[in-house]
């Protein structure tokens, strides 16, 4: 007899599973927690004192209780054959090739990891999606499940995950909400139970909420729509400040207190990226077209684009306020992650960056606190046109301009006037995400172009 009340597998141990488990292995000590992934080298990380990943708090959680009741493997068929339920928390990236290709979701992972499950399954489990899913994708798990079923029952709910990267652990255990999507049959509702049961070791009952499956699946995606909706419109204002000399903080600060409209994601910069924003949106997008619903596809396909163009609007500033030409000048981009306090680069505004500087000839340096390696990954076929340094300050010497890309609170306490120094004159800083004081760096003698408001400079 096991000394634990239920064994719950999670297959694909990244940015959600990891953290998810980690802080489900916490709470609930009377539960097995089994990671599993099909790269070992991700496993063994988890398995060491140098997790795969970066966010605060994380490694405290993972190291008090791997071994115990949290443990990470690659034996992905062993741990479904023992799993009372099972989390599903596989990549689902944007399509890359045929029909689809750059907007509809990729799931061969979820549907690979479908298949193994019945195959391998010897009892009952219940079925949780963690991943994003376009919506109805669990109409197409159960129908895989039961036809290969051999009598046994597959019970598919969604639990989709909210979390954000840099506060994960923080939004874990101390959730907005969580949301749990069954079928409404009575085996449905069991299943729905035994989920919510996890939860209410720390989350109050009314932060619990139940849906039907599908209005789980796309809330999902809505949610990250709305988020980026709300970046894309602060963006497109910004370039409107700009113009006309208002200031966007100002602006958002004077919006952000209507009650109605609310404060937060209004915070202009260079564009939102990870993982999430952009796939999930193009799902959305997809799923609307596939219903015929040209008005609603392209309305959200907007937020979009707002993005894209927020990312070469910033390059196109760089290069009119830099006399027209960034050839053979040295840029240095502070910050290479998405946002601070994660190590994680996909869809950072960063990559667009470099590769319209390098596109302009320029000369680009990267710093970054945690995402040298990844930046490496995202620009390897351009390697050999770029410098990598993790010392901001040896970065900076001889540079011509510095680019802010992401929000890290260590740039905001660096010495500028040492910098300053050591750098081509005049010199020029873009803060793509305003967290510096623009006033002082105009006194040093910087040359200061924020987002969304006048720039600072000398004559
Ligand atoms: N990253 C976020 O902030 C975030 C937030 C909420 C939701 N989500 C969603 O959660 C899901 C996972 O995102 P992530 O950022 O953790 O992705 P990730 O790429 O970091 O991790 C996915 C893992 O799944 C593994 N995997 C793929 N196929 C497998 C298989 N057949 N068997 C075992 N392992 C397999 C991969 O090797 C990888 O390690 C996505 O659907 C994403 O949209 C992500």
């Amino acid at each position: 007899m096991s000394e634990f009340k239920k064994t719950v597998l999670c297959i694909g141990a990244g940015y959600v599973g990891g953290p998810t488990m980690a802080v489900m292995a916490h709470k609930c000590t009377n539960y097995k927690f089994h990671v599993v992934d099909i790269n070992p080298k991700r496993i063994d990380a988890w398995n060491s004192s140098d997790l795969p990943i970066y966010e605060p708090g994380l490694d405290e959680l993972v190291f008090e209780r791997r071994n115990k009741n949290l443990f990470f493997t690659t034996e992905v068929a062993q741990g479904i054959a023992e799993a009372d339920i099972i989390f599903v928390s596989v990549n689902t990236p944007t399509k890359t090739y045929g029909h689809g290709a750059g907007i509809a979701a990729d799931l061969q992972y979820w549907e690979k990891t479908a298949r193994q499950i019945a195959e391998v399954s010897t009892s009952d489990k219940i079925v949780v999606e963690k991943s994003t899913l376009p919506v109805r994708t669990a109409e197409a798990m159960s129908k895989i499940l039961k036809a290969n079923s051999r009598g046994l029952n597959f019970e598919v709910v969604s639990n989709p995950e909210f979390l954000a990267e840099g506060t994960g652990i923080e939004d874990l255990l101390t959730p907005d909400r969580v949301l749990i999507g069954a079928d409404e049959s009575p085996s449905g509702q069991r299943a729905c139970q035994e989920i919510a049961d996890i939860y209410s070791h720390w989350v109050k009952p009314e932060r619990i909420l139940t849906t039907n499956v599908w209005s789980s699946e796309l809330s999902k995606l809505v949610a990250n729509a709305f988020l980026a909706q709300r970046v894309s419109s602060i963006n497109s204002i910004s370039a409107l400040c700009e113009a006309t000399e208002a200031d966007v903080n100002e602006v958002a600060h004077a919006i952000g207190t209507d009650s109605r409209i609310g404060p937060k994601f209004l915070k202009a910069s260079v564009g939102f990226g990870g993982s999430c924003f952009q796939k999930d949106i193009l799902n959305l997008v997809y799923i609307a077209r596939s219903y015929g619903l040209e008005e609603v596809a392209d309305y959200w396909e907007q937020v979009i684009s707002v993005n894209e163009w927020q990312k070469s609007r910033f390059v196109r500033k760089m290069i009119s306020s830099m006399f027209n030409t960034l050839a053979g000048k040295r840029i240095v981009l502070f910050g290479f992650a998405f946002k601070a306090n994660t190590g994680d680069t996909r869809e950072s505004p960063a990559i667009e960056v470099t590769k319209q500087l390098l596109e302009e000839r320029a000369s680009v340096v990267i710093t970054d606190p945690k995402a040298i390696e990844n930046a490496k990954i995202d620009l390897v076929e351009y390697l050999d046109q770029i410098e990598f340094e993790e010392d901001p300050y040896k970065a900076a010497e001889g540079a011509h301009a510095i680019g802010v890309m992401t929000e890290w609170d260590l740039y905001k306490e660096l010495d500028y006037q040492r910098i300053y120094e050591s750098m081509q004159k005049p010199a020029c800083l873009f803060d793509g995400r305003n967290v510096l004081d623009h006033s002082a760096l105009h006194e040093l003698g910087f040359h200061v172009f924020p987002i969304g408001k006048s720039p600072l400079v000398h004559h």
